[in-house]
Order: C-alpha cells, then structure tokens, then sequence
C-alpha cells in the first residue's frame, strides 16, 4: 500500500470512529443509549411500587405473614391495661446489671425521651407542661409511688405508655436494652451514684 493511501485510511477509520462516538452519546443522562449485550444489565422483577398482575390487590409489595417479626426484635406480650402493667411489673427481670455505665446510658436517654414531660429532674415539671403545651400532669418519678414499682413495670411503661394512654408508647423509638436502662436510671431516682 502506497504511504499516501495508508494516511487516507487512517483519516477515514478516525472520522468514522469520531462520528460513531458522538452518536453513540445520550442527552437524556437517564438513558444508557444502546447497549451491546446487556446480559442482565435490566431486571426483570417487578419494581416494588409497581402494579403487579400476580398478586388479587395489584400490589407488587406485599404484606408480611401475619405474626411476621423483625430479626433481633423480641416481641412483647403484654398489654397496655392495669392488670396487664401489674403483671409484667411482676414478671419481668432487668437482664442488664446495674452499673455506673448503664445508668449513664439511661440518663442520656431519660433526657432524650422523656426529660420534655417529666422534668430534667423528674419531678413532672418538663417544658411540654410547665409551658402548658401538655395539658396532664407528668408523674413525680422520684415519688414513693413511683419508685416503689417494681423495675419491670417502668419498662413496661416505657414500653407500652401508660394505662389512660396520657403518655404514649416508646417501644418503637428505643431499643430494649436502653428501654432498661432508662427504667434502672428511674428507678436509682435519677442518680447516675450508685
Ligand atoms: C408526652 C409526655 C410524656 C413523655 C414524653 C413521657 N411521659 Fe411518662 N407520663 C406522662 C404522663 C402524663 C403520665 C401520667 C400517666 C397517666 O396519667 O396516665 C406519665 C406516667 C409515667 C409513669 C408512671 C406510670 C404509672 O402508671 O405508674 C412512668 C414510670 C413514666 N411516665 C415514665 C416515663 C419514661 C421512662 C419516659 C421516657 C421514656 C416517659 N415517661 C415519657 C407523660 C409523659
């Protein structure tokens, strides 16, 4: 092949090749343009929020079994009804040892989750009801009746809230162990002493 013919053919492959990049490029950035073999680039399954012809409700995502629980969550049984806070006062065990360390992790959480209503303190006298924003009175929780239920019925408390559902649940927003380490933190009468 002559010098000259080879420039050409270069020429003309790096023309073609420039022109088939610019082609192969995408305005819309969502699209991947053509693909050579997707294999399984693209899935097949039914999005989650997507209409699904399987399924009598259309729903792709579907409820779980009933009776359904979270690994690692402990269901808990007992009710938010007097005889039910009594019961559990009397059945459950604080697994956590009562340590300096704990009481500490309690009174972080005390304060987090329960300080608004009943006073950094304790003494029912938070924010949400001193300013009026909370219109039921707090329980002193340094008060003889309080402090003298048993460990398990302020957890079940913290659990479950309270009986006339003036304080509501907080099983859902702290997980067990801090759950007994708030009740341990109650219980000490707001003492982190040992
Ligand atoms: C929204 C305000 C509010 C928050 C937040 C709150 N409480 Fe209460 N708590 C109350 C009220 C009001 C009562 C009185 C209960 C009643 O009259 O039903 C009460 C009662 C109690 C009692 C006594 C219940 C009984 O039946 O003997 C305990 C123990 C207690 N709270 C602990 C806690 C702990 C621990 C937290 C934090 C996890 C907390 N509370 C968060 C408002 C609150």
């Amino acid at each position: 092949m002559k010098y000259s013919s080879i420039i050409r053919f270069i020429i003309v492959v790096g023309i073609a090749a420039i022109l088939l990049m610019t082609v192969s490029c995408n305005r819309t950035e969502n699209s991947p343009g053509w693909v050579y073999m997707p294999d399984m680039n693209y899935s097949r399954t039914y999005e989650t929020y997507s209409k699904n012809p399987n399924f009598s409700d259309s729903l792709t995502m579907q409820a779980p079994v009933k009776g359904t629980i979270p690994r690692e969550m402990i269901p808990y049984s007992y009710g938010r009804t007097f005889d039910e806070q009594v019961k559990a006062g009397k059945e459950l065990v604080n697994p956590l040892p009562v340590t300096t360390e704990n009481l500490q992790r309690g009174k972080i959480q005390y304060e987090i989750f329960c300080s608004n209503c009943h006073g950094m303190a304790g003494k029912g006298d938070g924010y949400l009801f001193t300013s009026g924003l909370f219109i039921a009175k707090p329980f002193d929780l340094t008060s003889d009746i309080v402090q003298a239920k048993p460990i398990g019925e302020i957890f079940h408390v913290t659990t479950v809230g309270s009986v006339s559902g003036l304080m509501g649940a907080h099983g859902s927003q702290i997980n067990q162990a801090d759950r007994w380490k708030i009740a341990m933190y109650v219980k000490n009468k707001l003492s982190t002493n040992l």
